[in-house]
This record gives structure tokens, C-alpha cells and sequence, in this order.
């Protein structure tokens, strides 16, 4: 097969965008296109102010734009022109409907092979690149066969993606792994070569792994669902750790120097957010009871019980901390998004535990560095809710600092690990805070015996609160 020349991207979001612009800055002979049905986003990334904040970004969207990197929502012309297409949608998981709060929703999924194979006129790649339950490459072969011109082929591979947010450009120029899964046809194996052959522009060969399709679909679900699953167990002992005296961060460094085990993924967290933990061990769960596994679907839905315990956990000790009730209190929440280095809000731990302190009537000042006020609302507003937002408004207070967040504050809530938060002046803010001033930290990110000289009470995730008490 000859070498790829042109590239279209359908779906220009956190995935497709990185990916694909790391693909035009490494390889200058490829024409790559990323489309969007999106509008606003399309005009975005076409602007000085990209529609995602990710550290490097900037650089290598500006460097190519223009010359090697487009974008358009001229979906059907991209896909006419392109050798190879990535599939790059939302999977979100299913609303309603068979499977609803549990499966993923392949509705766009569909709508995008539905569109390539419509307006193709000539024989392509298809990359799903969007995280699928496993086979779902055999309906897209079905949709594309059934719908597609004479004389049009298409292979179809899978590429799934493992770049982590706020680390996206870093992981995609040097990722542990590529992963491309293809039939085990002579010409699905072609087509496989010839994707593992953009990737070896800027990737040693040996980190370029090829397996069947199916495999490579099921890798993406099980990658996410054991990484999740060290989260939950090394929050599950941090209730152990608050009930004994162990101390976390300490029971992870020492189970982590254990090689069999390894150190990285046991950070005790307020509870994993993000886009896809959480959707994709559901997805996995949904999978299992339907391949009648109920005991499989069991196993792997304890790991997201555990990250709903924890979330609830800490804002019930933040409750009961703050002598039972927080009516017309006011908490300084430190950090909206999911994690530090991205703007990113979806599944945020902070959305859970705010909703709560709005039921507890509380007063909600929120600062994050990188999130718009606006997106804020958005993820506190309860969708088709008669006045919501509105009541929600008169709840929440969206700050431009940390201090405006802390003042008159009777207790700061560290939800987002944003470096900035271990450089504030806690000085400054204790004498600004109503007494006793507390901290609770979601992240074990602060210098908890410093905070407690300066006069807070702190209470840290894993950690005894007696610790440190006079
Ligand atoms: P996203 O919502 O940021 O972007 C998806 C984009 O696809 C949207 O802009 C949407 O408008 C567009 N789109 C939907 N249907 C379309 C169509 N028919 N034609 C053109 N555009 C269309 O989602 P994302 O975070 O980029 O995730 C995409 C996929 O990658 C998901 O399956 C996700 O699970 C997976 N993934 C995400 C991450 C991550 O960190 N966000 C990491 C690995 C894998
Ligand atoms: C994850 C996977 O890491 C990535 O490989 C996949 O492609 C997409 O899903 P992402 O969700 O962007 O990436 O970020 P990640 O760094 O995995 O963090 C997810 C959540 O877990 C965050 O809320 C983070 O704060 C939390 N986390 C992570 C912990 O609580 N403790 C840890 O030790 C690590």
C-alpha cells in the first residue's frame, strides 16, 4: 500500500486535536484535516485561543497550521480526499434507552462511519480511534460495507488512545505504547502496516504493538479499568489509613517500592474524575452482563462503587468536621477541574462534592486557574430544571484568586492538585478566615504540620486527623 499522504480527522476534541496535531508536526509530508460538525470548536482552533488548554499544545498547533494542519467542518470533503480517516468521536455513556447510566453510546460513532461511507469515492483506512466496547469495529464494517459505492473498499483498524490530559503532547511524542489492532486478513494487515508506518516517523518500531482487532478494542476498556482499579484500592485503604493511624502516603511508597507493584497510579485521591475512567469501567461492566459475566461485571463495578464511597466519604467528614452543619457557611473550593493542567471538567470530583454543600445550603466559592466561570455553571445546573440556575448562582461565588475564594471562608477544600496551591500565602489566608479555620485536602498536597502552626485544623485524605492535634 502506498504511504498515507492525506489524513482526516473526524472529531476535533481533546483526542483528535492533540493526536492529530502531533501527527502534522512529526510528519511534514502528510496533509492532515481534523473536522468537526462543531462550528464554534472548528473557529477555535483556528484562532489564537485554542478550545483546550494542554501544556505544549500551542506550540505544535501554530508551528503547522496552515501549512501540513487544517481545520474544517467541511466533514465530506476531508473524507472524500482522505487515504486514511480517524474516527474520533464522543462515547459518552448512554442516557437513556437500553443500557442507559451503563453503556457507551455509539450513536455518533455510527453517524460518522454512516457519513464515510456515503460520500467516499474512493478506498480507505478507517482508524477507530474513540474508546469502544469490544467488536463495535464489526458494525462499522457492516454499516461501511452496506452503504458504500462499487469499487470502494475499506480496512478497518483499531488505534485506541492512551494520551492522559494534561500530559497529552508529552504522551503522544513519547507514549509507552502504540497500540493497532487489525483483521487478520492480508489486507487488514497491510492496512496496519501502513498506519504503523506514520507512527514511526517519531516512535521506535518496538513501541508500535500489533494485535487483532478485538484485542486491541478490549486493551483500551482494561488499560483504563486496572488504572482506576489502583486508584479505588489505594483510596479504599486510605479510610483504613483515617481509621488506624497508618498514614497513605506512606503505606503507597511502601507497597510501591515492591517492583511487582510499582509506585506510579497509588496517589489517595478525593476520587478519580476525567472523561473516561468512570465511563469506561461502566462500559466494561455493561459489556461482562452481556456476555452473561455477572460475577466479571460484579468485580469491575466495585471499582467505581468505591470512587462514589470516597466522594461521598470526605464530604461527609467535611460535614460532620465542621460541627454538623454547614448552613450559610462558607467553604473556599481550591480547584474545579479533574486534575491539574487541564481545563477539562468532565466527571470532576469537584461537581459532586459542590452539588452536596448546595444541599446542605451552603456558600460555595469556587477558584480554579483555568476553568470559565461559565463552564462552572454549567456543571452545577441540573439540565430542563425550572430555575436552577439561578438558584445556583445565589449559592456559588466564582473567584479570581484563591485568597478572594478564602475570604471570610470557614473552611478551604482542595479539590484539583494545581501546583499554585502549595505556593499560597496560608498566612495571609488563615487571618482572613472565619475561626477555627479549617483545611481538608483531597489531594495530600499541602504541608499539613505547616498549615497546622499557623492555627488551621487540617484534615488530610488517609491521614489521622488526631495527627498533629495538640
Ligand atoms: P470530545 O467530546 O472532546 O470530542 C469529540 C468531538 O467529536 C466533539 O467536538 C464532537 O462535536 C465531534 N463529533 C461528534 N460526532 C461527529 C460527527 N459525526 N462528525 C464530526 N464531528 C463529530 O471527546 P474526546 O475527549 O476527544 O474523546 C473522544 C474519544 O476518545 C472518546 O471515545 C473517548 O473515550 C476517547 N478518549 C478520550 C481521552 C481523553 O483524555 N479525553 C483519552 C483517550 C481516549
Ligand atoms: C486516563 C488515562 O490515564 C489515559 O491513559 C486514558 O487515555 C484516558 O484516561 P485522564 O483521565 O486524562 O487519563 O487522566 P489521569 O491522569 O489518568 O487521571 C484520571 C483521574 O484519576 C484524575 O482525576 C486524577 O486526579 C486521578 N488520579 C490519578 C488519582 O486520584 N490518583 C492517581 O494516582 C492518579
Amino acid at each position: 500500500m502506498a504511504p498515507i499522504k492525506n489524513i482526516c480527522c473526524i472529531g476535533a476534541g481533546y483526542v483528535g486535536g492533540p493526536t492529530c496535531a502531533v501527527i502534522a508536526y512529526k510528519c511534514h509530508d502528510i496533509k492532515v484535516t481534523i473536522c468537526d460538525i462543531n462550528a464554534q470548536r472548528i473557529e477555535a482552533w483556528m484562532s489564537d485561543k485554542l478550545p483546550i488548554y494542554e501544556p505544549g499544545l500551542d506550540e505544535v498547533v501554530f508551528s503547522r497550521r496552515g501549512k501540513n494542519l487544517f481545520f474544517s467542518t467541511d466533514v465530506d470533503k476531508h473524507i472524500q480526499e482522505a487515504d486514511l480517516i480517524f474516527v474520533s468521536v464522543n462515547t459518552p455513556t448512554k442516557k437513556k434507552g437500553l443500557g442507559a447510566g451503563m453503556a457507551a453510546d455509539l450513536a455518533y460513532v455510527e453517524a460518522a462511519t454512516r457519513r464515510i461511507a456515503q460520500v467516499s469515492t474512493s478506498s480507505k483506512i478507517v482508524v477507530e480511534k474513540s474508546t469502544v466496547p469490544c467488536r463495535t469495529a464489526e458494525s462499522m464494517r457492516a454499516i461501511l460495507e452496506a452503504n458504500c459505492t462499487a469499487n470502494v473498499k475499506f480496512d478497518i483498524l483499531s488505534n485506541p488512545e492512551f494520551l492522559a490530559e494534561g500530559t497529552a503532547i508529552s504522551d503522544l511524542f513519547n507514549p509507552d505504547r502504540v497500540l493497532i489492532g487489525s483483521l487478520q486478513t492480508e489486507s487488514g494487515k497491510i492496512a496496519q502496516q501502513t498506519l504503523a508506518d506514520v507512527y514511526a516517523n517519531w516512535i521506535p518500531r518496538e513501541n508500535i504493538i500489533t494485535t487483532n482487532l478485538w484485542s486491541s478494542e478490549l486493551s483500551k476498556l482494561a488499560a483504563n479499568a486496572l488504572l482506576a482499579q489502583r486508584i479505588s484500592s489505594i483510596n479504599a485503604l486510605s479510610a483504613v489509613c483515617e481509621a488506624t493511624g497508618a498514614d497513605v502516603d506512606e503505606v503507597a511508597y511502601a507497597c510501591g517500592r515492591d517492583t511487582r507493584i510499582g509506585s506510579k497510579f497509588l496517589k489517595a485521591s478525593v476520587g478519580f474524575g476525567g472523561s473516561c475512567f468512570q465511563k469506561d469501567i461502566l462500559n466494561l461492566v455493561y459489556l461482562s452482563s452481556q456476555l452473561n459475566l455477572p460475577e466479571v461485571a460484579e468485580y469491575w463495578k466495585q471499582v467505581y462503587t468505591m470512587n462514589e464511597y470516597q466522594k461521598n466519604r470526605f464530604t461527609r467528614n467535611i460535614i460532620s468536621t465542621l460541627f454538623n452543619t454547614i448552613t450559610n457557611k462558607k467553604i473556599a473550593v481550591l480547584g474545579f477541574a479533574f486534575k491539574k493542567d487541564t481545563g477539562d471538567t468532565r466527571e470532576s470530583a469537584a461537581i459532586t462534592l459542590i452539588k452536596s454543600f448546595m444541599e446542605e445550603n451552603a456558600r460555595v466559592a469556587i477558584y480554579d486557574p483555568k476553568v470559565d466561570a461559565e463552564q462552572i455553571y454549567m456543571d452545577l445546573t441540573e439540565p430542563g430544571v425550572v430555575d436552577n440556575r439561578k438558584q445556583v448562582e445565589k449559592c456559588i461565588e466564582i473567584c479570581g484568586s484563591a485568597y478572594e475564594a478564602a475570604k471570610d471562608a470557614d473552611a478551604l477544600v482542595v479539590v484539583t492538585e494545581w501546583d499554585e496551591f502549595r505556593q499560597l500565602d496560608y498566612n495571609l489566608i488563615y487571618k482572613d478566615m472565619h475561626k477555627p479555620a479549617f483545611v481538608f485536602d483531597g489531594r495530600l498536597m499541602l504541608d499539613a504540620p505547616k498549615l497546622r502552626d499557623i492555627g488551621f485544623k487540617v484534615h488530610v485524605i488517609g491521614k489521622n486527623p488526631l495527627e498533629g492535634r495538640a
